[in-house]
């Protein structure tokens, strides 16, 4: 695709509210601060922006990024934007949005929090550091976190995916039934919209319900992937029935078994999911296909609210997605690389590329070893976030040589783009950042018969054998072996960065499994250290590096002078197909509105009606 057609294609994925595109143009774009690193004004850069006075969303598909306009526009906040959005991603983009995944969802809302009056915090004393609330106050508003992945069901067992020569079963761990970890997608959408949205569950719903029922021209880059997914979902008779032969572009896709599941949602709220003849149709399915979901693991499913990690990075307080989640894993390379002169060696310099890569390395070693479940595992989070542990990785660095991971000592890589990540700003400022995933595109392929949802395959996300690499080349321990009720860990990390005085700025997030915390890592450094704007750094290419396979993956896009550089320090290079889909937005200064950028990889020009 052209650079051109990129750009434009970027656009239709942001749906402004209250500024028509004419006025993206005219936007006063320096409001924005440019942090040192680009002498370029942001609006002289070669990038831009959308601009809107009242809100904005970033999303990966434009009919559901209007779904959530809309409901900015009719007074919701953020988080309802957000829940309409991601409800409608599960008509629209059926590979990664989803009712039968999970994910997680990071907010900041101005004031005070509406969640305690909502009987949302049964128990706690209202938050910040010492008390036992979620929340945390931050620039005169609430942040929360909602952990909504998926949970291992209370038959599985550390041995479900080995054979008997104790090999792991690929097919298995994420073809079968067995695969599907309980599904959280319903439980936290509707959790965050009752403790924190502002309009009723029905109404934020309508978008993604008149979607399925109504139903949407196809865009061509679902037209693909059905194609392309076909042998998958051509193994179930259910899925074969809603998506095969795969349309062609512009054909209308209408999903009525989808809209019923939804208005039940939209009438009982998580229990129209969890219970009742959606929860009945999955459990017989299960029962049927040798799956382990049963009622009990349904009924048990808590959505839960959680204190985002916080850090901060160059005077910016970040806050990050805890374990299960990549946050953790995320800022330690932001404390890693704080000292290095990321701005002086420059963007895409192997001089600013190998710390980037050794820092990843240092720090997937600690993911692949020491994270799980918090609930079920002790994570010394305090010790592995400390100026003193990161230090100690730090010095571990040679400026001149990439250390081997036997030197470093650990895990793992691989491909995916089936998750996907959406960022809100609404007009006072409020952000979400919230991703969510099936794990692979289209889960394990299976239906769910006559409610029209596809299922996860995210206990592939466990280590189904310690050591052994997972779908993503993660090879993880014994803190992530597979345990009844437990939550497998996650790359995913939707993240929200402050202005050095706590007020809201940016929300950002990826899909890309194991590329995820890196692609956000690059977002962050391109914005606050190289001084590009939202687009450009989200559009700039990206490198990733997860200490096993040793080697860097490099999009296209960096020299030949960085790579021979590289090379010469020791690194492997791979040029790699691109990664993530970055769609994030932020906050301008003084009321001046709000700017979004979807990540131009993904984007897609709109459906065309047929
Ligand atoms: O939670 C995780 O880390 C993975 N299940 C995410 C999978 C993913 O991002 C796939 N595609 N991009």
């Amino acid at each position: 695709m052209s650079a051109r057609r990129r750009q434009a294609a970027a656009l239709t994925l942001l749906l402004l509210v209250g500024a028509s595109p004419a006025a993206v143009a005219q936007a006063p774009a320096q409001a924005a601060s440019t942090p040192a690193g680009n002498e370029l004004q942001e609006g002289e850069q070669r990038f831009r922006p959308v601009w809107s006075a009242r809100g904005i969303v970033a999303a990966q598909e434009p009919l559901a990024a209007a779904a959530g306009a809309g409901i900015l526009r009719a007074g919701g906040n953020a988080v309802d934007a957000a829940v309409a959005t991601a409800f409608a991603l599960a008509v629209t983009l059926p590979q990664a949005g989803n009712l039968g995944g999970g994910g997680f969802l990071l907010l900041w809302l101005p004031g005070p929090s509406p969640a305690a009056a909502r009987g949302c915090l049964p128990g706690t004393r209202p938050g910040g550091p010492g008390g036992d609330s979620p929340e945390r106050r931050l620039g005169g508003g609430t942040a929360v976190a909602v952990n909504f992945r998926e949970t291992a069901p209370q038959a599985a067992t550390p041995t479900m995916f080995l054979r008997a020569d104790g090999t792991v079963d690929r097919a298995r761990a994420t073809r079968s039934l067995l695969s599907t970890g309980v599904p959280g997608s319903v439980a936290g959408l509707t959790l965050a919209q009752r403790c924190y949205g502002r309009l009723p569950l029905a109404r934020v719903m309508a978008p993604a319900l008149r979607l399925a029922e109504a139903g949407f021209p196809v865009s061509r880059e679902l037209s693909d992937s059905l194609t392309a997914a076909a042998p998958l979902l051509a193994a179930d008779p259910a899925s074969r029935q809603l998506f095969l032969p795969p349309p062609p572009p512009g054909r209308l896709l209408r999903q009525p078994a989808l809209a019923a599941t939804l208005r039940r949602i939209a009438a009982r709220g998580e229990r129209g999911f969890y219970e009742g003849p959606v929860a009945d149709a999955l459990v017989a399915r299960m029962a049927r296909g040798g799956g382990l979901i049963r009622p009990r693991d349904l009924r048990a499913y808590r959505a839960r609210l959680v204190a985002p990690l916080q850090g901060r990075f160059r005077g910016h307080p970040v806050l990050g997605m805890p374990p299960p989640g990549g946050g953790l894993t995320l800022l330690q390379i932001l404390g890693i690389l704080e000292p290095f002169a990321l701005a002086a060696t420059g963007l895409n310099a192997a001089a600013t590329l190998h710390p980037m890569a050794e820092a990843m390395n240092l720090a997937y070693r600690d993911r692949n070893a020491l994270l799980g479940d918090p609930d079920q595992v002790a994570i010394p989070v305090d010790r592995l976030l400390s100026p003193a542990y990161l230090g100690s990785l730090r010095r571990r660095i040679d400026g001149r040589r990439h250390t081997s991971p036997q030197q470093v000592e650990a895990a793992a890589a691989a491909e995916g783009t089936n998750t996907t990540h959406l960022s809100v700003a609404d007009r006072q400022g409020g952000l979400v950042a919230l991703t969510t995933t099936l794990n692979f595109a289209y889960g394990n392929g299976i239906t769910v018969p006559g409610m029209g949802f596809l299922l996860n395959n995210e206990m592939d996300d466990f280590s189904a054998r310690p050591g052994s690499a997972n779908a993503f080349g993660l090879r993880q321990g014994q803190a992530n072996a597979i345990a009844p009720g437990r939550r497998p860990l996650s790359s995913m990390a939707p993240t929200l960065v402050f202005r050095p005085d706590g007020r809201p700025w940016i929300a950002t997030g990826s899909p890309g499994g194991s590329r995820i915390i890196t692609t956000v890592l690059q977002v962050l450094l391109n914005r606050l250290v190289h001084g590009l704007n939202l687009a450009g750094a989200v559009a700039a290419p990206r490198m990733h590096s997860q200490l096993w396979p040793d080697r860097i993956d490099l999009e296209e896009g960096f020299s030949p002078d960085s790579r021979r550089l590289l090379e010469a320090m020791g690194h492997t290079l791979r040029t790699a197909p691109a990664m993530g889909a970055a769609n994030s937005v932020e906050v301008l200064e003084a009321g001046g509105g709000s700017l979004g950028a979807s990540d131009p990889r993904r984007a897609e020009a709109p459906a065309v009606p047929e």
